[in-house]
């Protein structure tokens, strides 16, 4: 995600700055600029593309020597990644810049009530609304901190706001609700972060902010308050981490930070769906609601995780939609040439939005008349440049080789496809989407609770980790989050994993079990789901044949207890979401297996990131 620093000290403002940037580039961004603060005056340099490009523009155009500074990188959310939508962003009259992390959800509201008072706007971001509304506010006579509490009471979303203002030299004024912010506090300089690695070079002692709290620095320190200007509290730590660990927010590991920042890249995914007149609505559709109730066939192409998250909105789709869903693994799709008329609806799953298989799939899937919705983690990327609609994903750049935030977000997102075709169609009340919707955004509290228990995941993983097979089973939903919970295995330890339906397993697998062979089982609710009975069979079928069975299963289902040699609990959920809640532990048995065999979790042997060749 976007990477903020803010400078006020002693030191020239342009080198610390671009430095900070230089440190969290591994956050991944796709453009970068800097706004100082010298005489009175600002000056800006932004630039599309590397922090390279950035470097290279401020050599041609030199900015004036000074002290207070912010700089960011911008990983695109709103508005393609280009020069005029980089940030600084400034207030009309050019006083205040304003860089931002998040996503501002009332954006267009605000924007309209802007535009009507006269202010004609540089760039297509969310983030400009809220320099342009800083701005008028101090033009109106605010100070910078009294018109940053102003914004934030009008602000809804995620954000941190880091503001200077040219009339105030000396001093930066920083907001925080939801996206990450923290104050490094040096002798007679302050600096401001979305993470310590920014700033470790020059200071180790830093500030947590909490939620909802504006801080105003200066050289000699910082004053946290509220939305309200009370004193807030602030958490000061000692950073001991090395730079790489600093990285990685503390973490051993890009995948294990990931797989934490799960609630909070969910939580962003489903931001701001919602029109004020409670309807559903995705991010760039270029399809007529008549052209998606004429649909007759939907058809998901993927590769790897991705392919896994499509297996999972297969039963969402048809079961809210009533239309039938096809699963096509990309590199297989179009070689079979595949039956499309231009009543198939294509939805194509791409983290990177680069995979070739699936570019080559949807470019085969537009030729024969079809549309193409686009799940994507990577605005402007080419494969939802070449869609017709798009829906992004918001879990910030994912850096593990092995997908975790990835799958959730993209599972999370088709949910949000799946009710929407509903909503357009009319196979779903309008109160039965908002039921659904109502479970989706509790769903990032529930995941947080699987990671606030996870002791259990990680010494069962130390149990196991000499093991040279493992299986995972599961029916419905729980079927391809078994798929996927054996491919985070394969891809990073190494070991032998398979996974199948359960009702599968009497038709062969069953073979593969042995003594001692861990089989892990995911147990739809109880009572509520058809198939429980018939899971809880089939550990019995394993167990019989000597397998140690670790079955994940919801709170208060205690018919599995005496079939179990070792449970893991989960929140309850409904059948369909239960796989956003299934997925974590083991995407973090995997990582913490690998780590213990001694692996390169994050760069795993033979596997790329974002795979660009059929
Ligand atoms: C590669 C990665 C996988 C990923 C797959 C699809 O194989 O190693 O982790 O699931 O590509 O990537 P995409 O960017 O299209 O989601």
């Amino acid at each position: 995600m976007c990477g903020i620093i803010g400078y006020v000290g002693p030191r020239d403002a342009e080198s610390v700055v671009i430095d900070g940037l230089r440190r969290m580039e591994y956050r991944g961004y796709d453009s970068a600029g800097i706004a100082v603060v010298t005489d009175g005056q600002l000056a800006l340099r932004k630039k599309s593309g590397k922090l390279s490009n950035l470097v290279a523009e401020l050599e041609e155009r030199p900015l004036p020597s000074s002290h207070t500074g912010v700089g960011h990188t911008r990983w695109a959310t709103h508005g393609a990644p280009t020069d005029d939508n980089a940030h600084p962003h400034t207030g009309a009259d050019g006083r205040v810049a304003l860089v931002h992390n998040g996503i501002i959800e009332n954006f267009a509201a605000l924007r309209a009530e802007l535009e009507a008072d006269g202010v004609v706007f540089a760039s297509e971001t969310d983030s400009e609304v809220a320099a342009q509304l800083l701005g008028r506010e101090v033009a109106r006579g605010a100070s910078l901190v009294e018109g940053m509490r102003v914004i934030c009471n009008r602000l809804e979303g995620a954000f941190t706001l880091v503001a200077v203002d040219a009339q105030a030299p000396d001093r930066l004024v920083a907001a925080r609700r939801n996206s990450p912010l923290v104050v490094g506090v040096g002798e007679n300089e302050t600096f401001v972060a979305s993470d310590v690695a920014a700033f470790i070079e020059f200071t180790r002692e830093a500030v947590e902010m909490g939620q909802d709290q504006i801080v105003e620095v200066t050289p000699s320190g910082y004053e946290v308050t509220d939305f309200d200007g009370n004193p807030g509290e602030s958490k000061p730590f000692h950073v001991d981490w090395d730079l790489s660990a600093a990285e990685k927010g503390g973490y051993d590991w890009f995948m294990r930070k990931e797989i934490y920042e799960q609630p909070r890249a969910v939580a962003d995914t489903l931001l701001g769906r919602l029109s004020d007149d409670g309807e559903l609505v995705l991010d760039e559709i270029r399809i007529s609601a008549d052209d998606l109730r004429r649909v007759n066939k939907i058809i998901i192409v993927a590769c790897g995780t991705a392919h896994y998250a499509g297996l999972v909105a297969k039963y969402a789709i048809e079961h809210w939609t009533r239309v039938a869903c096809e699963v096509e693994i990309a590199s297989e799709f179009r070689y079979r040439d595949p039956i499309i008329t231009s009543e198939s609806l294509v939805v194509t799953i791409s983290q990177s939005g680069e995979t070739a298989d699936t570019l080559m799939a949807i470019r085969h899937a537009r030729v024969q008349g079809a549309r193409v919705i686009a799940i994507c983690n990577t605005n402007g990327a080419t494969i939802p440049r070449e869609s017709d609609a798009v829906i992004y994903t918001h879990a910030g750049p994912e850096i593990g080789v092995a997908s975790t935030k990835g799958f959730l977000t993209q599972v999370a997102a088709c949910y949000l496809l799946g009710l929407y075709l509903a909503q357009v169609r009319g196979t779903k009340f309008g109160d039965e989407i908002a039921a659904v919707l109502d479970e989706l955004n509790g769903m990032p509290a529930k995941i947080q609770q699987v990671l606030d228990n996870t002791q259990q995941v990680l010494d069962l993983a130390a149990r196991l980790k000499d093991r040279t097979s493992m299986l995972f089973l599961g029916r419905h939903v729980g079927y391809p989050v078994a798929l996927e919970g054996a491919l985070k295995l394969k891809e990073i330890s190494y070991l032998h994993a398979e996974g199948f339906p359960a009702g599968e397993l009497k038709h062969g697998p069953i073979a593969l079990v042995d003594d001692g062979i861990p089989v892990f089982v995911i147990v739809p609710p109880q009572g509520r789901d058809q198939l429980h009975d018939k899971v809880v069979s089939n550990i019995q079928e394993v167990r019989a044949r000597g397998a140690k069975t670790v079955v994940l299963v919801e709170e208060g289902d205690h018919e599995v207890e005496p079939y179990s040699d070792e449970i893991i609990r989960l929140p309850k959920a409904s059948t369909l979401l239960q796989p956003l809640l299934a997925t974590v532990p083991l995407q973090l048995f995997a990582c913490e297996l690998a780590t213990l065999l001694g692996h390169d979790v994050d760069q795993p042997r033979n596997l790329a990131k974002s795979v660009t060749v059929e």
